[in-house]
């Protein structure tokens, strides 16, 4: 297998939070291109913590490849630009007067020119089924609402990655059901950490098992992870 199917390699990563946490150890891993991988496990286990070392937002030891490129101060503009953080809370998302500006955030950072940013935005706007709101106030939006947005904001950087923290949480059944569908339709790689298995299995091939910091179980099957909880 060459190096350049990897969409992310991860090599011995280990964390802890300054209190003295330890929240990630030893995590070997690595995400195909176009795959679409579950990271589930109890509260607690590590997952957020492992998708923040994914753009480079926490800095363990260890080693980090996003699309060939190895995780370094003098990287991450380059890294953030190819993958994408959703957050479990969309608010710590969204923080621009309208949805608009949340979502043309990530492409004027990336200096590209206005007609461009407008494109892209649109674009990402019309994934999520949320084109009517360009104009709206982001934080008078539905939870559900705001959830599409946040997603929007990050699929208009147009990464080759997207990274999704518990994706159905506080989603009502129709909501959740609405992003299941709105993310089977986005042909991307996927992380996705949840402990909603019926969402990790529509969506995902693949299932990664965390439980205290530690990666106990790769490649589980649908019956594996039913026997897990
Ligand atoms: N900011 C923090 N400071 C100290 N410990 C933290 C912090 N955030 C999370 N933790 C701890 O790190 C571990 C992993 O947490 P987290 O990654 O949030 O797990 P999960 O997303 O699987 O629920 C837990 O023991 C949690 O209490
Ligand atoms: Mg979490």
């Amino acid at each position: 297998m060459s190096a350049n199917n990897k969409a992310i390699e991860i090599r011995d990563l280990h964390y802890s939070y300054p209190d003295g946490t330890q929240a990630l150890r030893d995590i070997n891993l690595d995400v195909l291109k176009g795959e679409s991988v579950g990271i589930i496990g109890p509260n607690g286990a590590g997952k957020s913590t492992l998708l923040l070392h994914l753009n480079g937002i926490l800095r363990g030891s260890g080693k980090i490849k996003v699309m060939g490129t190895e995780i370094q101060d003098s990287t991450l503009p380059l890294v953030r630009s190819r993958i994408g953080l959703v957050f479990q809370d969309p608010d710590n998302q969204l923080f621009m007067p309208t949805v608009f500006d949340d979502v043309a955030f990530g492409p004027i950072n990336m200096m590209l020119p206005k007609k461009e940013v407008d494109a892209f935005v649109k674009q990402a706007l019309a994934q999520v089924g949320m084109s009517d709101a360009i104009e709206r106030t982001s934080h008078h939006l539905s939870f559900g609402e705001k959830k599409r947005v946040s997603i929007a904001s990050v699929l208009s950087m147009r990464p080759d990655i997207l990274v999704l923290d518990e994706p159905s949480s506080n989603l009502d059944p129709k909501g959740r059901k609405e992003l299941i569908a709105l993310l089977k339709g986005i042909n991307k790689t996927k992380i996705i950490a949840s402990h909603d298995l019926e969402l990790v299995t529509a969506l995902c091939s693949r299932y990664i098992f965390l439980d205290k910091g530690a990666l106990v179980k790769e490649n589980s099957t649908p019956q594996d992870l039913a026997d897990l909880f």
